[in-house]
């Protein structure tokens, strides 16, 4: 399976914060926002994972990001000239999938919780159909929104319906099995012109091939679309690491723990950081071994 980050869009709503910057480059806290969407593929066990952006951002996310060696992973870049929809971005991906399954994480969305990275790599292992998430939210009219059976099964599914069958709405997480670009293919235009995920998901729905798992109130999912979003994000992950003294994100830190850099490999990467408590952070966990 492959991974693929969608971090496109105008950013309109962060205005003017996002005029001359992509909103998923601005700071949550202490990182970049892409760090947040990115480490969810790599704790998934995903390693080759393609970046979409706009024309104008998409080299600054090649500046980031590099080749991925760095972090043991392999990243592809690929441009989406227009905001088309979230399903656009399986036409622009089609060549660099090739028939493969694939992850689809929006790169403003922000996942932590007690079992996730299990239930990643779970969810990595699908070949068939597709499998996407709910989450209980106050206001589900702001999202897709998935109704369920009394064996949480999916009946319907709604891009930002007015009146929600559901409270839970469809987080920015997708996994597809290899007809992903096909189907994305078949899709038409919505009333606002792009190309729905959810439409691609009610596809998945109507041959019967469209899991749906809850994630639970021990997991929080936040987007960081709005400057209030962006806030919370931000308090969260600061709360989060005040406390426990870890890091929320950290691709060192992860691909130092799914094995795909050495110890050596962590402390040469801190070592080009500058001096910083990110940097300290890196060497502490390469001490502890
Ligand atoms: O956050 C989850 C929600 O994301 C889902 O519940 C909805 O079903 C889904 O449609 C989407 O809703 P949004 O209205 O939040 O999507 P938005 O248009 O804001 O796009 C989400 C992100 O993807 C945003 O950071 C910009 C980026 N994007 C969006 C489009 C339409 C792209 O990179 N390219 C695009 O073509």
């Amino acid at each position: 399976m492959k991974g693929i980050i969608l971090a496109g869009g105008k950013g309109t709503r962060l205005y003017p914060m996002t005029r001359v910057v992509s909103k998923q480059l601005l700071p949550v806290y202490d990182k970049p926002l892409v760090y947040y969407p990115l480490s969810l593929l790599m704790l998934a066990g995903l390693r080759d994972i393609l970046v979409i952006s706009t024309p104008e951002d998409l080299p600054q996310f090649r500046r980031l990001l590099g080749s991925g060696e760095q972090w043991g992973v392999r990243f592809a870049y690929a441009e989406q000239d227009q905001p088309r929809g979230l399903a656009h971005a399986f036409l622009v991906a089609a060549q660099y999938l090739a028939g493969e399954p694939a992850c689809l994480i929006l790169g403003d969305n922000l996942f932590y919780g007690h079992g996730l990275p299990d239930l990643l790599r779970q969810s990595a292992q699908l070949r068939q159909g597709a499998l996407i998430f709910a989450y209980q939210v106050k206001e589900p009219q702001r999202y897709g929104v998935v109704e369920l059976d009394a064996q949480g099964r999916p009946v319907s599914i709604e891009e930002k319906p007015a009146r929600p069958k559901s409270r839970y709405a469809v987080p920015g997480l997708y996994f597809y099995d290899g007809r992903v670009v096909e189907f994305a293919a078949m899709l038409k235009p919505s009333a606002r012109g792009e190309l729905e995920i959810t439409d691609l998901n009610r596809l998945y729905l109507e041959r019967g091939e469209l899991q749906v798992r809850i994630l639970g109130r021990g997991i929080a999912w936040l987007d960081a679309g709005t400057p209030e979003s962006l806030l919370q994000a931000a308090e969260f992950v600061h709360a989060v690491q005040e406390r426990q003294g870890v890091m929320v994100a950290c691709p060192e830190e992860i691909a130092y723990r799914m094995g795909y850099i050495s110890r050596e490999q962590l402390c040469d990467l801190s070592r080009h950081l500058g001096d910083n408590s990110y940097r300290d952070y890196l060497l502490r966990l390469a001490e502890e071994g």
